[in-house]
């Protein structure tokens, strides 16, 4: 098994979930075996898997997990244990649109298959599950071909969050789009954004570069303006959870600032996102769920208290970078510019 995979299944419908616990990281590289649904949501909620690609991967194998509590000889049982798998995995995290995607997709495959064989039935799930997967792959190889278009050789670049090979099935998205421009012989130089409170760049981004050895310099979110302003950056680029049919996309929170930085400063600021998480049935970013979570994460993070007990605290995990901001979206079929609801729906739109 490889060590740095991010996602693995182990075995056929009665085998499980592989994950590397990113909580650990950068400290440990180690891996977590989920054998039961529960294991899955508990994963996914406590951010061992994270990333929106990511989290609708593990969702889709959750499922088969989930109906391994169900045997083969009642069909009426075996859909009512696919119906609580598919709805208790979907409460796991509110904003990341890929998990629910992912359990649409099962739920539309399964509606096909309630008149064959229970065992059939099984194995069908198990394998979208395992195509999700694999599509994801392909989808960020080929965000990285678009994207690395856009850079040039002895650029800086500036990222938010992680939104690399941990946060999707491999590779990433905007981490591809550097690592692609790497493979292309560009030097890149990339400003890793920490990512308050729960330091996704600093654990997670600043590791996957320093294993690609692409220079990178980590900084505090505060430290981006500064940065900007020295004439190091040249280009933002991050990923999304959520981008709604006028562009409008949700991503880690501290992205939008980054993005107003970025036209204060006349850069060009980039999402980098496959198909799988645009939510089309939405008109704008207003309409996305914003996940709220625990005042810890800012008054206790990582075991000390940085805060007075008792302090009042607000914790979104998400924010809305409005369209306007964003000079192209970057998908796996193309680039969207401008972002504009005509061109989102020409890329991503139900016809294409
Ligand atoms: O809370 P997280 O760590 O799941 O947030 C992840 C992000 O915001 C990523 O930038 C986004 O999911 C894109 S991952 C390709």
């Amino acid at each position: 098994m490889a060590d740095n995979e991010t996602i693995i299944w182990t075995g056929g419908t009665d085998g499980h979930l592989d994950l590397i616990d990113q909580t650990l990281l950068p400290n440990e590289l180690s891996r977590i075996a989920c054998r039961d649904i529960e294991t899955v949501w508990e994963a996914i909620k406590m951010l061992r898997v994270r990333g929106a690609p990511a989290i609708g991967i593990a969702a889709a194998y959750g499922v088969t997990v989930g109906l391994q509590k169900s045997g083969d000889d009642d069909s009426e049982k075996f859909w009512q244990c696919f119906d609580k798998s598919a709805d208790y995995l979907a409460t796991s995290r509110p904003t990341a649109v890929n998990l629910f995607w992912a359990l649409d997709r099962l739920r539309a495959l399964a509606a096909e298959l309630k008149s064959g064989s229970v065992a059939a039935a099984r194995t069908a799930l198990l394998e979208e599950a395992q195509k999700i997967h694999t599509e994801d792959r392909d989808m960020c190889h080929a965000i990285g071909k678009h994207g690395a278009a856009l850079l040039s050789d002895g650029q800086g670049v500036l990222t938010h969050c992680n939104a690399g090979g941990l946060a999707t099935a491999e590779y990433g998205t905007a981490l591809s789009v550097f690592f692609t421009a790497q493979d292309q012989g560009k030097n890149l130089h990339v400003f890793v954004d920490e990512t308050r409170p729960l330091l996704q760049g600093a654990r997670l981004t600043a590791w996957e570069l320093m294993q690609r050895k692409i220079k990178s310099t980590l900084i505090c979110d505060s430290m981006a303006a500064q940065v900007m302003r020295e004439g190091k950056v040249q280009a933002v680029v991050t990923g999304a959870d959520r981008i709604a049919a006028n562009g409008d996309s949700a991503n880690k929170i501290g992205t939008y600032s980054v993005a107003v930085l970025a036209k204060a400063h006349g850069i060009p600021f980039y999402i980098a996102a496959p198909s799988s998480t645009f939510d089309l049935s939405i008109e704008s970013g207003d309409e996305i769920p914003i996940e709220l979570r625990n005042s810890e994460e800012i008054t206790n993070g990582f075991g000390k208290q940085t805060a007075p007990t008792g302090v009042e605290v607000y914790n979104p995990a998400f924010d809305v970078t409005p369209a306007e901001y964003i000079e192209a979206i970057i998908t796996e079929r193309g680039v969207i510019k401008p972002v504009t609801k005509e061109h989102v729906m020409a890329m991503v739109g139900p016809s294409n």
